[in-house]
């Protein structure tokens, strides 16, 4: 049980869900974790501050600055609340809470604490509202930013709402969520050999121009790659993002360097050839580049038109090639279904201690989707086949895997 001496920040907001809330506490309390309640205005219309104050044994917050101050530091408790949690778990959360909390919004204790936390602390999020809110295209857009943002969001029940329709949108029972909070704090203190390692991933496409308002690229998202440096950094590592464009916000705690085209990207990876212990080539990386860039805009004056091109260099085996003893080299081999050896063969000629076989189908794996099909292959052929997982789960169970290389050498 890894639940005892555990600082818990729990953000309760306005939904019925929030009765369940009292018996949580109780629960957490019991198991020997210290609660800290914040609940927004709103919340306490269901639930009141009283009753958890005294089931938590701790002050209940609701607004940043308290009514009368007591102390110098009354006012800064927003920041010492971020400091003082091993996690932070929103639940019931509401449509107007993750929306605040996907913005940035800090106008209350709740959304201030939250952006307080620390990077590498884990952040759970229960929404629980009706059916059709649940569904929405807002709500599932902020849900969406949250979770590429670190914060694990538990996807509500189905059954009868507050409501009295049917459908998605109830948290699940005190029992359950003691469950989770458990498992993650499990999994997230376990100590990880990646603690302050450094990690360079690169991400993304990379652009090729042909002149100057066209360029050769792919369909790369950079979403295995943020979800990679993400899950690092939970892990305490120190992370440099090489990026090509992208349309993702930069994860908390990385160190994030944009570039466009594969010769840039393959210098800024030069940079840390020495300081980096473990190098991820997560990029889709242009495997050629046009001969000539035309100055202005190329004009269209016959049938067919060739354009030549030249290599790029290749970022990962550059790295590879160098690479001392304690290095690791981990790459991915995109692949239509049923190619592996190619990716064992990239292992090979890339000398990596670990690739990715990675297979595309446009609707569940691949390119642009937040799902990822991964079959790991080390330098020893032991193979580690994964189920279609998030592209965040998938970054978990890859580092597991890049953990266990560094024990192997160590
Ligand atoms: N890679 C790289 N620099 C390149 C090309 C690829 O760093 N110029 C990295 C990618 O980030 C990925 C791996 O190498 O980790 C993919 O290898 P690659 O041989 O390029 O794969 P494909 O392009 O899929 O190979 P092919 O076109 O031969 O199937």
């Amino acid at each position: 049980m890894s639940l005892k001496n555990k600082n818990i920040l729990l953000g309760v907001c306005a939904g019925i869900a929030a009765y369940k809330i009292p018996t949580l506490v109780r629960l957490l309390k019991k198991q020997g974790a210290n609660v800290r309640v914040l609940v927004t205005q709103a919340a306490t219309k269901f639930v009141t501050e009283l009753t958890l104050s005294t089931l938590s044994q701790e002050p209940v917050y609701t607004d940043i600055f308290p009514d009368r101050l007591s102390t110098e530091a009354d006012w800064t408790k927003h920041i010492s609340m971020g400091e003082w949690a091993d996690m932070y778990v929103v639940a019931p959360a509401t449509a107007n809470t993750i929306a605040k909390l996907s913005a940035g919004i800090s106008d209350d204790m709740l959304s201030a604490s939250f952006i307080t936390l620390r990077p590498n602390k884990p952040k759970l999020i229960f929404p629980a509202m009706d059916g059709e809110m649940f569904t929405s295209a807002s709500v599932q857009r902020n849900l969406a930013w949250l979770s590429e943002n670190g914060c694990t969001v538990i996807n509500p029940e189905s059954g009868e709402l507050a409501s009295g329709q049917c459908g998605t949108g109830r948290m699940p029972e005190p029992e359950a969520i003691v469950k989770i909070i458990d498992t993650t704090l499990e999994t997230t203190f376990h100590p990880s050999n990646l603690e302050k390692k450094s990690i360079v991933i690169t991400a993304g496409p990379t652009r090729e121009k042909i002149d100057d308002v066209r360029f050769i690229s792919n369909y790369s998202s950079g979403k295995m790659g943020f979800a990679l440096a993400t899950s690092a950094v939970r892990r305490g590592a120190k992370v440099t993002l090489v990026t090509g464009p992208v349309h993702l916000p930069t994860p908390e705690g990385v160190d994030r360097l944009d570039v466009e085209s594969t010769e840039e990207m393959d210098l800024a990876v030069k940079e840390h050839y020495q300081s980096c212990d473990i190098f991820i080539g997560a990029a889709a990386v242009a495997d050629y580049r046009p001969v000539n860039h035309v100055t202005g805009k190329l004009k269209k004056n016959s049938e067919t038109m060739a354009i030549d091109l030249v290599r790029n260099p290749d970022v990962l085996a550059g790295f590879s090639k160098q690479k001392k003893k304690h290095q690791i080299a981990v790459g991915f081999s995109l692949e239509t279904a049923g190619n592996l050896d190619n990716a064992k063969e990239k292992l090979e000629q890339k000398q990596l201690d670990l690739v990715a076989y990675n297979t595309f189908d446009g609707k569940t794996s691949g390119f642009e989707v937040d799902t990822n099909i991964i079959t790991l292959i080390d330098k020893r052929m032991n193979f580690y086949e994964l189920p279609l997982l998030g592209k965040h789960e998938a970054a978990e169970r890859m580092l597991d895997i890049v953990e266990g290389l560094i024990s192997d050498d160590e």
